[in-house]
């Protein structure tokens, strides 16, 4: 029975995850004056503005909370109060209780209860979601543009054109609204105002549009399609929404980010993103199978480097006696020109040893490295024995 509220959370998760990266593009410039980010608070896919460490809704009618009558206080709630306000309301109907009312009657409730958060019409503003936008079905194609400028051509997403079951917003305000002073609507009150938040997203029940006389009852609730009821996967409603859920994401196909070149800019990927050489990989028997690319179980460090007794000659050349004895003009004798050495070595190989490792002339002790004294030699060796 709690599909209902999956559906709430999944439609806010998703917004919240797109709104976040939006935000952090617009609007969470902290304000030089205050300190204090404008819009910093992401919530339920809308946008709050935070004034003194508060968020909006919360701030901005203190007088609204202060009068909540239907508020726990702390106090653990009677089962009656629990019962009335564990409620779920279902696309089939399951918890929709009978009850009626007209658009004319709902507006005068919003007038009353609704209009200072939500604006008149529904139309938001201050921090709170709008409820319409104007034509619901027309908006709804809006919903395939980018978010790159949410003002203009971005996404409309409210009520009419994003949820995909009325039955939400029957039970939204049923239960979470007048925010915060909850519980306190009669089920023939929930009813005209959802006639008058449909009339204004100016929905049509069995081809008919509801306009300010429309009577608003159970039956033809149950008979309303959403424009977007169609717009998510995989479908979560019915007995069955649990398995498509399951079977959807089992499927690698279905998720992620596929075949997308990212140099290429110009071909967004929105569906099937991700490769499909994914595999899903299950924990049993003891390990990780079926993984791709396949892990190793080795655990193994990598083989040390046989030690080859070997030292580079070449390399500690290069680091510590080449700047020196690299090129002609330093007064060094330069590496592989034999003539040169010769006139070294003429005096025998233990003496140039020597003379190398405790320094001689511009030649500092071991060229000024920490070479071992054999390796030093080695070193040596390399410079006379190697041609150029
Ligand atoms: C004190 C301010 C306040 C009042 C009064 C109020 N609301 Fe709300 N309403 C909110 C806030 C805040 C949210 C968003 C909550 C969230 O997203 O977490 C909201 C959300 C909603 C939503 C869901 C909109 C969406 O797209 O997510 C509906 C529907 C709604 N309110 C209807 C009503 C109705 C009908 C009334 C009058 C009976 C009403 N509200 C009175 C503050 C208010
Ligand atoms: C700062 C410059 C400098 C560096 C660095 C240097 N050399 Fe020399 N080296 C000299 C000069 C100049 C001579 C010639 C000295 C002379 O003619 O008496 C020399 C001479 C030598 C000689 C001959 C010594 C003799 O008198 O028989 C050897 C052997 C030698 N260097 C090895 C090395 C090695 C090996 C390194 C690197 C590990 C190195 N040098 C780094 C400047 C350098």
């Amino acid at each position: 029975m709690k599909f209902n509220k999956n559906l709430i959370i999944s439609l806010s998760t998703a917004a919240t995850l797109s709104l976040g990266l939006s935000a952090c593009m617009e609007n969470v410039m902290p304000d030089s004056n205050t300190n204090t980010p404008k819009v910093a608070s992401i919530d339920g896919g809308v946008s709050y503005p935070v004034k003194d460490g508060m968020t909006g809704p919360y701030h901005v009618n203190p007088q609204v909370a202060k009068d909540a009558k239907h508020i726990f206080n702390g106090r653990v709630p009677t089962k009656k109060e629990y019962d009335a306000w564990n409620t779920d309301i279902m696309p089939d109907g399951t918890g929709l209780p009978e009850g009626q009312g007209t658009a004319d009657e709902g507006s005068d409730i919003y007038d009353a209860k609704c209009t200072m958060c939500h604006g008149d019409f529904g139309s938001g503003g201050g921090g709170y979601p709008a409820l319409a936008k104007g034509n619901a079905y027309d908006l709804h194609k809006t919903l395939t543009n980018q978010r790159i400028k949410p003002d203009t051509d971005g996404p409309v997403r409210v009520f009419g054109t994003y949820w995909p079951q009325v039955s939400t917003l029957y039970w939204y305000i049923k239960d979470a609204m007048p925010h915060p002073d909850t519980g306190t609507l009669t089920d023939d009150q929930v009813y005209a105002l959802v006639a008058f938040i449909l009339e204004q997203n100016e929905i049509k029940i069995n081809g008919v549009e509801v306009d300010d006389d429309y009577v608003l009852n159970r039956k033809r609730f149950l008979e309303i399609k959403m424009p977007n009821r169609d717009g998510f996967e995989p479908n979560i409603d019915g007995p069955h929404g649990r398995d498509n859920v399951r079977k959807y994401f089992s499927n690698p196909a279905n998720f992620g980010a596929q075949k997308y070149n990212l140099k290429d800019v110009k071909s967004r990927c929105m569906h099937n993103c991700q490769e499909t050489t994914a595999k899903v990989v299950y924990i049993k028997n003891g390990g990780i199978h079926d993984f791709h690319p396949p892990m190793s179980d080795v655990r193994n460090l990598p083989a040390k480097k046989a030690s080859t007794g070997g030292f580079d000659a070449k390399k500690a050349y290069t680091e510590s006696c080449a700047m020196c004895h690299g090129a002609d003009g330093m007064g060094a004798p330069v590496v592989g020109d034999k003539a040169a050495w010769a006139v070294y070595t003429a005096k025998g190989m233990n003496k140039v040893y020597h003379n190398g490792i405790n320094g001689i002339n511009g030649m500092p002790p071991k060229g000024g490295s920490d070479l071992s004294d054999a390796n030093f030699k080695s070193v040596v060796d390399y410079m006379i024995n190697n041609s150029k």
